[in-house]
Formats: structure tokens, sequence, C-alpha cells
């Protein structure tokens, strides 16, 4: 098997398929050639595997699709529009009605859309503290328990969670185990390896590292049962994917038994949703993913530079990132564990000074950026509480220990001499 960055310029592509492209191609067509009838109906009946239509197969996406699940170590992935979509879909695709069980410390878009889309549609989803106090978890995890949601490194504080206790304690009771590998991407954690189920990125951030497009991706390991008894979605007959020759209906886990949570995920929810990532946007990706090794060495080079220069700033109340001096022996031990090659980009720091002050301080900073992406190749700011994670009302915002003064950065390509020049004329021009 080829190493990293080997498959991540390499992997789901053959030019000998595609004219000799020595680059992967833009195939910007909506639907395929048939051929003949009896192709046709080969495809229709899912026993020829080729490309049908653009909302649920394209062939620059699937590209993309194999290397993400290459440098994942998965079986399979879907690509879809946006990060997003593939937690909307990964979590309606696991839990038909039931709980979800997730984390506190997540992507204020992710809590929101936790909080307010699932109850009515029969899905619990059950913020606990018990995916970073794992001793609690086992009883937490009743019979209606579907899926175990957290970020592997979280947004936007950063911190870990111990992926091998929990998927150890959730597969005991037959419970899948979803993360969003988002800020860590594959260079720095593949989190199938140790025992998650279904990863899940924002293509958005730095898998594609530019900040040009949006997409997602969900990664299926292909080492869960779905057919465990826990699932019925997986195991319900349906006329879609009917054995057209003996005209039985099937489950998803009889039909495609090698891949059925990306197969269940592409032919009901995307082909359904239609949140179909668009063929320029998925060559998009392909090419920052060739970069991404040497991106995500210097992003991380440059932010535990920089966090040691925050702590020892009198313009800074505190530091939250793994390498930060305040950080846990805990946290300092899931770090070292998880996370060799260093925790990305992405870290916060607690503004000293008055609101106003914060302000003057963000609209001073000249070469960082005022958005709130990540892990593009720019280095940029937000301040969290305003922005990312707005839509949580106070009491969840301190929950997800996210305070007013709160301000994220995600470290890009500069010279750190430059961004600290910047970062220093900005404090000056505050106070
Ligand atoms: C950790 C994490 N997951 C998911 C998302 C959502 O991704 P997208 O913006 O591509 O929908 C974000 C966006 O900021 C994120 O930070």
């Amino acid at each position: 098997m080829a190493k990293f960055d080997t498959l991540a310029l390499h992997a789901g592509y053959n030019s000998a398929d595609h004219n000799h492209s020595v680059q992967v191609p833009i195939y910007a067509t909506t639907a395929y050639d048939l051929v003949d009838t009896d192709r046709a109906d080969r495809l229709f009946a899912f026993s020829e595997n080729a490309p049908l239509y653009s909302r649920v197969t394209n062939p620059t996406v699937a590209v993309l699709e194999e290397r993400v699940a290459a440098l994942d170590g998965g079986i399979a992935s879907l690509a879809v529009a946006s990060g997003m979509s593939a937690i909307s879909i990964a979590i309606l695709n696991a839990a038909e009605k039931g709980t979800v069980l997730t984390s506190r410390y997540l992507y204020g878009g992710s809590a929101d859309s936790f909080l307010r889309i699932y109850e009515p549609l029969g899905i619990t989803i059950k913020p606990t503290d018990a995916i970073y106090d794992t001793d609690k978890l086992d009883a937490e995890i009743t019979d209606d328990v579907k899926a175990i949601y957290f970020e592997t490194i979280s947004n936007p504080n950063a911190v870990i969670a111990d992926i091998e206790k929990i998927a150890e304690i959730a597969h005991k009771k037959g419970v899948a185990v979803i993360v969003d590998n988002t800020f860590a991407t594959p260079y720095l954690l593949q989190p199938i390896k140790h025992g998650a189920d279904v990863v899940i990125y924002s293509a958005t951030k730095a898998l594609s590292g530019h900040g040009n497009i949006i997409g997602g991706i969900i990664v299926d390991s292909n080492k869960f049962n779905w057919a465990n008894g826990r699932y019925p979605q997986f195991e319900r007959k349906e006329y879609t994917i009917r054995d057209r020759k003996t005209g039985k209906n099937r489950s998803f886990h009889e039909a495609f038994p090698h891949v059925p949570f990306v197969f269940r995920s592409r032919l009901v929810w995307l082909n359904y949703f239609g949140a179909a990532l668009s063929p320029f946007d998925a060559y998009l990706a392909i090419i920052g993913i060739e970069t991404l090794s040497e991106r995500l060495k210097k992003q991380t080079e440059t932010a535990v530079k920089l966090v040691e220069w925050f702590e020892g700033n009198p313009n800074v109340e505190w530091v939250k990132y793994p390498t930060a001096k305040t950080t846990t022996a805990e946290q300092k031990a899931l770090f070292a564990k998880y996370l060799p090659k260093g925790a990305g980009g992405v870290f916060t720091f607690g503004f000293k000074g008055t609101e106003a002050e914060q302000n003057k301080f963000l609209n001073s900073l000249k070469l960082l950026s005022y958005h709130v992406n990540v892990g593009d190749a720019k280095t940029l700011i937000s301040n969290t509480a305003k922005t990312t994670h707005s839509e949580l009302v106070a009491d969840n915002q301190a929950l997800a220990d996210i305070l007013p003064n709160t301000l994220r950065i995600s470290t890009g390509l500069e010279d750190l001499d430059d961004i600290i020049a910047d970062l220093e004329q900005a404090f000056a021009a505050a106070k």
C-alpha cells in the first residue's frame, strides 16, 4: 500500500481510464450515455457500476471520493455539497428515529442544527459530558441510542476526544461512532484506525485548503455491522433496490454488503435531497489535497509558535490549544496518543480588554483576514461568540466553552514574522 503523500497525489485515478489525461478531468456533464438497453438494465439494477446521472455519481467527484477514502483508510466515501450536508446525511442515515449522543464541543452550525431540526423528525440529539468523561458513557447508551457523534479536534477550542475509548464502549453495545475529523484531516489523524465507523469532513476547510469551495465527505470504514438489529433501515426490504432478476425486494445490507452506509447515504439522501458536489469543486478539492501534508505541517508549526507568543502577551487572558501551558494532563496525553504530527492550525485565545477594544483590535488587523473559514492557506481570525457560534444562546455558548472574549485563529502559510507584526500593531491600536 502506497504511503500518505503518494496516495494524496494518485489514489483513485488511473489516467488510462481518462484519455491519459495527466490531471483529473472535470466531467461537466449531467448524464451518461446508457449505450444500449441491456447496459441500461444492468446500470439501473446496480449490477454494473458506472455513472448514470451526476446528481448521484460523477467521475471527477468519484476520484475525490476514492482519494479521501484511501487517505483515511476507509473502504469508500461519498462527497456531497457541503460539510453540513455530510453531517446531516450521516445523522439521518444512522438514526432513523432514536437518539444520537453528541459532544457539547461542536461547530456552531452542527450544534444549532442538532438543537433545531431533528426532534420533530423523531430523532433526539442528546449532548452529553460523557464524551469527555468516558466512565459515564456506558450508562448513557440506552436501547434507543443509534450513534455517538463528536469532533476529533473540537471547533473552536481544539479539545481532543478519546476515540478508542468511546468506540470500545459504543461497540460493546452495537452502537456506531461518527466523527467529524475536519480540523485534523486524514494527514494528522485517521479516526478509522482508532475505531471510528464513519468519518465526516467539511472539505471546505483544510482538506481542500484554499478557501475556494464548499464541500463535504462521508467516509465509511465498513467495519460496523449495520444489520445488528439496532438499525431497521438497513435491514428493511425496499423495492427500489430489488433484485431485478427475481423481483424480490432487498435490504441495503443485502444489496450492498461491502458499503451499506455510503450506498444508503448516496441512494437515499444524496439522491432525494440532491446536495451534489459539483465536479468543478471536486476538482479544486483534488488539487488542494495534493499539498495537504505540506500545508498542515507548516500551519501546525506556525500555530505552535503563535500559541507560545500569545502566552507571553500581556493583552491575552488565556490560550487554548493542545500545546498550551494550561492544557490539562489528560488532554496532553490524548494529544500525544492521537496527534503525534501536531494538532493543526486552529486555536483560540481570550482577548484581555473591553468589547470596544476587542473590536478595534479586529478592525485594525491588515494581514490577518477577518472571516469564518478555517484551514485556508491564508491566516484568519474571527470572534467566535459573535460569528461561527452566534446562533447558540449564551447558556449553550457557555456549555461549549465559548466566552465573549474568545478569538479563533486559523494559521495559513504566510511568514510567521509578518503574522506577528500584524498582531502587534493591532494590539497597539486597540489599546
Ligand atoms: C468542524 C466543522 N464541521 C463542519 C463544518 C460545516 O462545513 P461546511 O461549511 O462545509 O458546510 C464546519 C464549518 O465551519 C466545521 O468547522
